[in-house]
């Protein structure tokens, strides 16, 4: 018989999809790692099983505790997976400019969730940071993982992300393009893979109204960079400890609109139903094409799903509404 004993044994070990029509004015070749076949749709699969691992390791998580995290809705998924297998108890606080699908998914999960207000300071005692570490202090048992500063994240991606890459271009690989949150994705993946060969560059994707950029390319955190935008799962308005500023050769600035009809662009041209940072990465690597050379390698991270995105970027009356069409 052939097998897995449980669903989180099929995390990782994602495909990598040659892009052709979307990609068609870019020199080179550019490579998708789809990241939705991963069992909770996303990428985030990779850091639930590496943060709860480390945690039982060292002792901070226990038997029968509660998990607390701050997410844009992935991660909480990610870590579903894993505590329903060990039997703990989990917590999500979102930002309210989530997608309901994601809720939706959590809830299902039987993840319980605290929407936050999106518009508040991070220190701001109703944000979705300061509502997770509240809880913490509050139940008794908990553990509040905190995906942005432990560093469990990146070395997620140290483990599984780059080396996978690096093995299925057969060490070919001469860009790693992803979007940055936490900065896990694409912190590990590129130590790992600049460890192998330095040469490989690394663009990290940021929407407008986050601070990686600016702060990048003069070392300030510039507060006037921060304004409400739509893409989910990327940019920032912290500085997380998992963004390794070093590994990053440049960031790119993607608007949301045309993100989010990349993304469209993508279903409809690849036959790929991706989320919405997918479409930003993307247009990062088509905004940098000339860069590029013909015998140039680059994967593209796509982080999650599109269906999580359904009522959002793939219908109409949103994409209206926001003037994206
Ligand atoms: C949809 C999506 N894309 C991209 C990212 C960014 O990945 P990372 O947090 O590893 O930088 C996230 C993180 O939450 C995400 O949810």
């Amino acid at each position: 018989m052939n097998y897995s004993n449980h669903i989180s044994d099929l995390i990782g070990n994602t495909p990598l999809v040659k892009l052709n029509k979307v990609t068609k004015d870019v020199q080179g070749t550019v490579l998708a790692k789809i990241e939705s076949f991963n069992p909770g749709h996303s990428i985030k699969d990779r850091i639930g099983l590496q943060l709860i691992r480390d945690a039982e390791k060292k002792g901070i998580l226990k038997k029968g505790g509660t998990i607390i995290e701050a997410t844009s809705g992935n991660t909480g998924m990610g870590l579903a997976l894993i505590a329903i297998q060990r039997g703990y108890k989990l917590i999500c606080t979102m930002s309210d400019k989530q997608s309901k699908e994601k809720i939706d998914i959590l809830k299902a999960m039987d993840v319980k969730v605290h929407i936050c207000p999106t518009n508040v300071a991070p220190d701001h005692p109703d944000s979705y940071y300061s509502v997770a570490k509240k809880l913490n202090t509050e139940i008794p048992n908990s553990f509040y993982p905190n995906q942005y500063d432990n560093l469990s994240n990146k070395k997620a991606h140290y483990l599984t992300t780059g080396p996978e890459i690096w093995e299925q271009t057969d060490g070919k690989i001469t860009h790693f393009v992803a979007g940055v949150g936490t900065g896990g994705t694409i912190s590990g993946t590129a130590k790992f893979l600049k460890e192998k060969n330095k040469n490989i560059k690394v663009w990290g994707i940021d929407p407008y109204g986050s601070v990686f950029k600016k702060y990048h390319e003069t070392n300030t955190f510039d507060e006037k960079e921060i304004y409400p935008y739509m893409t989910e799962g990327i940019g920032e308005d912290i500085i997380p400890k998992n963004v390794d500023f070093q590994l990053i050769d440049l960031f790119e600035k993607v608007s949301d609109k045309d993100a989010a009809l990349m993304t469209r662009k993508l279903a409809k041209e690849e036959g790929i139903l991706a989320g919405y940072s997918c479409g930003a990465a993307l247009c990062g690597v088509i905004q940098l094409k000339n860069k590029l050379k013909k015998n140039d390698v680059v994967v593209v991270i796509l982080p999650d799903h599109g269906s999580r995105y359904l009522a959002k970027i793939f219908n109409d009356e949103w994409m209206k509404k926001n003037k994206f069409i």
